[in-house]
């Protein structure tokens, strides 16, 4: 008969896991062109990330939010879309914890960023705000007036910002792992691109009929897979880590077996097309 310990979902420290394997990731991150990566998100019981009329809903329990600015203060940077800066407008800091802010990196291909937006309000914090050579010169202007830092990467042949290239420019910058918050377009990128090295998702027990967290994708070569599962339950949410089969991040169907990591492919997107 089977004990719990023999279980391969094992209850354990969660946060224990994530610094561990962002420590594997640390060793040999010379030999990488990209940062560590690591997708948290709240979720509801039926995989709900908000209301489905969009904007905000605090799903997680003060337990988790505390494990939330842990896991934050752990990373150099913290990623989201510009549809959670919009809905939320979060501070992305880390305030329920001791420890560092990490560097915001938002998605914004079209720069709608709010000039008003808290991001923009704390003089210690500099946003980096992700666009394309195609928006705007005189609303980056106005975002960088603001204190923020634009920079222009190629898009993808769907318009969105391309991520590889993007990555490759973080870890430029000296940033050496980065957590995705969200949201759900955001989620559903890296997990379709196969670019995050872990996982570490809340449940929270409730229903909301809202967002997915993860849009339909008929299309994906191989569907994303956690190594490694183990779960903590925190005062009734139940929270899940492990570690994703990543793959080279784009489409690469040769290269994209086991085992390869997240050294840059040769094969860089051949997509580069819209502009940077
Ligand atoms: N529960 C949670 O943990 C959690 C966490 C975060 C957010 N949220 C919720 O999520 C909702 C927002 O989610 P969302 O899906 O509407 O938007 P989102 O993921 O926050 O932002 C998506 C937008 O980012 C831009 N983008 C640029 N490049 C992209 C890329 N490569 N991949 C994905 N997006 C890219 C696109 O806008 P452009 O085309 O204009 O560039 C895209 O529409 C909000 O209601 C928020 O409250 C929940």
């Amino acid at each position: 008969m089977n004990t719990s310990d023999d279980l391969p979902g094992r209850q354990v420290d969660v946060i224990e896991k994530l610094r561990n394997r962002l420590a594997e990731l640390q060793h040999g991150a010379e030999n990488r062109l990209w940062p560590a990566i690591t997708l948290t998100y709240a979720q509801s019981i039926d995989g709900c990330i908000a209301p489905f009329d969009g904007g905000s809903l605090q799903l997680s329990n003060a337990s988790s939010q505390q494990m939330t600015h842990q896991i934050r203060a752990m990373h150099d940077a913290i990623l989201v879309g510009i549809n959670t800066v919009i809905c939320d407008d979060p501070q992305l800091t880390v305030r329920l914890s001791s420890g560092n802010d990490p560097q915001p990196v938002v998605l914004d291909s079209q720069l709608r960023f709010p000039l008003d937006a808290k991001l923009l309000r704390d003089p210690c914090v500099r946003p980096i705000i992700v666009t394309s050579k195609l928006a705007c010169d005189k609303k980056a202007n106005q975002l960088i007036t603001a204190g923020a830092r634009v920079i222009r990467v190629r898009l993808q042949e769907n318009g969105l910002i391309d991520l590889s290239q993007l990555l490759q420019r973080i870890k430029e910058m000296g940033l050496h792992s980065v957590m995705v918050e969200g949201g759900a377009k955001v989620i559903t990128s890296f997990l379709t691109s196969r670019i995050a090295d872990q996982l570490l998702l809340v449940i929270a027990p409730r229903f909301v009929g809202g967002l997915r967290a993860v849009h339909p994708t008929p299309t994906w070569e191989q569907e994303p897979q956690l190594q490694d599962v183990c779960y903590q339950l925190l005062e009734g949410d139940i929270v899940v880590w492990g570690s994703l089969n990543r793959g080279n991040g784009v489409k690469c169907a040769s290269s994209s077996q086991a085992g390869v990591s997240n050294r840059l492919p040769e094969c860089l997107p051949a997509n580069a097309k819209k502009g940077e």
